[in-house]
Parts: C-alpha cells; sequence; structure tokens
C-alpha cells in the first residue's frame, strides 16, 4: 500500500506523529510531502492537482494556532484535490486545545474529494514552552503508541467518517479570526552566523547566512512558530516575552501546564 504524508510542521511534532500513524497504516515506508518550508512547497505544489492521486491512503497534518489551521497551511492544503483517495486528517496542539482546526480540516479534505475515513487530535509539545513549559517531549512514546494504534484502525476503517462529528472545542480564540504569536528577539552579539535559522522558517523571512530578519516589514509577517529559535545553537534567536505576554501565557497556559490530555481519535460509525 502506498502512503503519504502530507504536513506542515514548523517544530517537528505534527510531522513526528503523521509519521507514526502511517506506520500504522502500512509497514513500508510513505512518502513525505512536506509543505513547511518554501522549497518543498515550490517542488510539491508545482501540480496541487495531483500530488497525491497515486496513493492509497494519506495522512493529512497541521499544527493548531489559536484553535485554528495556520492560514499559510489552510491555503495550501485546500489547493490539493483528493481523487476520491482515502484520507486520515490529524491536528497536532499543545495541550491547551485544538477548536475548530480538526473540523475545518476533515470539512477542507471532503470538500476537495477526499474521503476522509478518521481524524486525531494529537498533542505536542507546546511551541511556546520556553515561557510556560507545556506537554514537554510530546509526543512521547506512550502518544506514539497511540498515533500507530490510530494508524492500524483507520486502514481497516469501513466508511466515511460523518465530518460533523468530529469535535470543535469553541472559545474565544477559535472563534477569533486572529492569531495571538509571539515573534522571537534577535541578538546580533549572540549570533555566529551559521545560517540554521534561515534555513528552517516556514515563511523565508530570515537574511540567509545571518540571524536577522530580512527586513522590519518582512518580520511583521512572521508567524511565531518558533522553528528559528529550536534550531539556533547559540541562543542568538530567542522567545523573550515582555512582561504582559509572559502573564498572559500563564492565565492561558496555566491549566495546560498542569494536566496531560491524552490523544481523541475520531472514526467512522
Ligand atoms: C501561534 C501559535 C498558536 C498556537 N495555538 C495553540 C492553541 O490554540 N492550542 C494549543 O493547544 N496549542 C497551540 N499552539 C501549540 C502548537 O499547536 C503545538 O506546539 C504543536 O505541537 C506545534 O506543531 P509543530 O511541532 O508541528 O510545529 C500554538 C502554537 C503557536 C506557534
Ligand atoms: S522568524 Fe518567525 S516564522 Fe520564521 S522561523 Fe522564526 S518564528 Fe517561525
Ligand atoms: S541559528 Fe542562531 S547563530 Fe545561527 S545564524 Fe541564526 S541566529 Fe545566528
Amino acid at each position: 500500500m502506498k502512503v503519504a504524508v502530507m504536513c506542515f510542521s514548523p517544530t517537528g511534532t505534527t510531522r513526528r506523529v503523521c509519521l507514526e500513524i502511517a506506520q500504522g497504516i502500512s509497514d513500508s515506508d510513505p512518502t513525505v510531502l512536506d509543505l513547511t518550508l518554501p522549497d518543498g512547497r515550490t517542488v510539491f505544489m508545482g501540480d496541487p492537482e495531483r500530488l497525491v492521486a497515486d496513493y492509497d491512503h494519506v495522512v493529512v497534518g497541521v499544527p493548531v494556532y489559536g484553535g485554528k489551521i495556520p492560514p499559510l497551511a489552510r491555503d495550501v492544503l485546500s489547493l490539493v484535490k483528493g481523487h476520491g483517495r482515502p484520507a486520515t486528517a490529524v491536528a497536532v496542539y499543545g495541550n491547551r486545545d485544538f477548536g475548530v482546526a480538526l473540523r475545518r480540516l476533515c470539512q477542507m479534505l471532503e470538500s476537495n474529494g477526499f474521503q476522509v475515513v478518521s481524524a486525531g487530535a494529537f498533542i505536542g509539545e507546546h511551541s511556546y514552552s520556553a515561557v510556560v513549559p507545556v506537554a514537554l517531549n510530546r509526543p512521547d512514546a506512550a502518544d506514539l503508541d497511540n498515533a500507530r494504534l490510530f494508524g492500524s484502525q483507520s486502514a481497516r476503517a469501513s466508511g466515511v467518517l460523518a465530518v460533523d462529528d468530529v469535535e470543535e472545542q469553541l472559545d474565544m480564540f477559535s472563534k477569533s479570526p486572529n492569531i495571538a504569536a509571539l515573534k522571537p528577539r534577535y541578538l546580533a552579539a549572540s549570533c555566529t552566523q551559521c545560517g540554521s535559522c534561515s534555513e528552517v522558517c516556514p515563511i523565508g523571512i530570515i537574511a540567509s547566512g545571518s540571524g536577522a530578519y530580512a527586513s522590519s516589514e518582512l518580520r511583521k509577517r512572521c508567524i511565531g512558530c518558533m522553528a528559528c529559535v529550536r534550531t539556533c545553537p547559540s541562543n542568538a534567536r530567542r522567545n523573550e516575552a515582555n512582561l504582559m505576554e509572559r502573564l498572559m501565557l500563564g492565565m492561558v497556559l496555566k491549566k495546560p501546564s498542569r494536566e496531560r490530555l491524552e490523544p481523541k481519535v475520531f472514526m467512522p460509525a
């Protein structure tokens, strides 16, 4: 069976969960269509109508931002046609809530011609865990066991998922069209100009060979994904939230930092 993983995953948790689900669907290695970086999007989006036409099952994964699908991921995925292929929708979130992201992903896949056979919300270390530690080191071994089991159940699923049965967690974040994001600071004095951060930025707004934003105008486009911060070996790109941001995050992430949530999966009745 030919399985494809199509994902957007700046800090890698969504990709890890999706790969494990794919291994549960079939033992053979999946093809990874990673839409995170500009280069990947250029390569894979040359012919979005045919991108997944040759696969038997497609695992589609996004992280949850403000209870929603990150707009960049949504815009790219909305171009991919399903040709009746079975799809498993996956939302990975930072132990707070998954808002409307999973249901919206299912709806989008369905309207693009996929047969959505299963959907799952899994937990990954929160992108802002350097400010408030939430879901550290997740997905962990138990999460990955769950993901693999979910994959094998998805391969055997009979029928199509009723998309309206996929849970929505409505709150002020998922209802708002905006996404509150922290934009990392850059400390030129600590930067060794190794260039790693510019290679992992999904938006391509860090000057290559340096750690600086290419321009103050481009800085406005930062989605706060923390890929550059996680990859910087010199702590020159860092998440230095100001007092107000710390207070806000402390409030919003207080409960998620104390209570471990478990994956939730949705299968046809
Ligand atoms: C801008 C932004 C908004 C986020 N909003 C949420 C949220 O609403 N609920 C939640 O539980 N986690 C939220 N997270 C955390 C991510 O969903 C989580 O860390 C996820 O594992 C990141 O996926 P990735 O490793 O594939 O990039 C947010 C992260 C960012 C950067
Ligand atoms: S500059 Fe912004 S968008 Fe680019 S990797 Fe860093 S946090 Fe993500
Ligand atoms: S990863 Fe860090 S040290 Fe390397 S260029 Fe970027 S900011 Fe500078």
